[in-house]
């Protein structure tokens, strides 16, 4: 089977953590490498917790720093949710993993220009390395297989009521990538805040017994009580994981053309992604939204991935 090759740009942060476990080891899933920026924390934060994940999972998949901060507006972080260093909960042994020298988004127009053109690029953060890439080096956009993102809604936000954070975070990159042309999967918050992790999920997990599940257990331990303080969940949603879940088995997903764009303009509605489910717009269709999850299969492939990590204790 040929494999899926990825680039996973991410802001560890709690769900990209699972994510990161998720892409590592899945069989179907080459990760040629997990670039970081500012998002859930300051990148010193996150590019660290990247590492302190791959390093606690034995995986030897390089880490590269990105961005610090958006590319117009002021930063912003999600402390609230993730805690001081973005990955509150989980005691971490010293880290030892290096960070690579190459900037992120050197590392992206490198490999996308060295490669046939099969390379998807996930992002789970806000959107500032990729649009950084497309700007410094616009012969990658034809070499992206396709853009699969965590970010967005259709319906209300998670930052302000319309906007979601990994878009409000950095509008203007969200606006440079959702427009660069290529093909896109928008996984938003009306998915994501059906994969709900429960105290059951959680237990669930848990009895898998390895690493990668005790890793599980502790992160989910901090995000579900501070998404219980902030939203009233009584699960934490588990939203960055939702994307690699896709492309692990696309069926966990139902898809739907929309035209996609991001409010820049407006001041309540900033960072809204605008998205033309009817087409009122008479607009050519820029994205695959995702409109339904199967909660059930997302579990399920959560689960197997974590269970990868077994081999390890054999
Ligand atoms: C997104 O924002 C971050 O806090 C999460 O990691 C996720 O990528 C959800 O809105
Ligand atoms: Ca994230």
């Amino acid at each position: 089977m040929e494999k899926t090759k990825i680039i996973l740009d991410c802001d560890p942060g709690h769900d990209d953590a699972v994510a990161i476990l998720l892409a590592a080891r899945d069989p179907g899933i080459e990760l040629l490498g997990v670039t970081v920026v500012a998002g859930n924390q300051t990148l010193e934060n996150t590019q660290r917790n990247a590492r302190k994940v791959l390093q606690w999972c034995n995986c030897d998949v390089p880490v590269y720093a990105g961005c610090p901060g958006p590319l117009v507006r002021e930063k912003i972080i999600a402390a609230d949710i993730h805690g001081s260093t973005g990955l509150d909960g989980p005691v971490f042994p010293e880290l030892t993993k290096p960070l690579e020298n190459e900037h992120a988004v050197m590392f992206m127009i490198r490999t996308l220009l060295e490669s046939q053109g099969d390379i998807t690029v996930v992002t789970t953060g806000p959107m500032t390395n990729l649009a950084m890439a497309i700007r410094l080096e616009p012969r990658i956009i034809e070499k992206i297989r396709r853009i699969v993102l965590m970010g967005g809604s259709y319906t209300n936000g998670n930052v302000t009521p319309a906007a979601e954070f990994n878009i409000i975070a950095d509008a203007e990159a969200a606006h440079i990538c959702f427009g660069c042309g290529r093909p896109i999967v928008m996984v938003g918050l009306d998915v994501t805040r059906k994969a709900l992790c429960y105290p059951e999920i959680v237990e669930r997990m848990g009895k898998i017994g390895n690493r990668a599940s005790d890793l599980f257990v502790a992160l989910m331990g901090h995000f579900c009580r501070t998404q219980k303080e902030v939203f009233g969940w009584e699960g934490g949603p588990l939203h960055d994981p939702v994307t690699i879940a896709y492309l692990i088995d696309p069926s966990v997903l139902t898809l739907k053309p929309m035209n996609v764009q991001i409010d820049l303009r407006s001041t309540i509605s900033y960072g809204r992604t605008n998205c033309d489910a009817f087409g009122y717009l008479q607009l050519p269709p820029t994205a695959e939204v995702a409109v339904d999850i199967d909660v059930q299969r997302f579990w399920d492939i959560v689960e197997t991935g974590l269970r990868r990590y077994s081999e390890d204790d054999t």
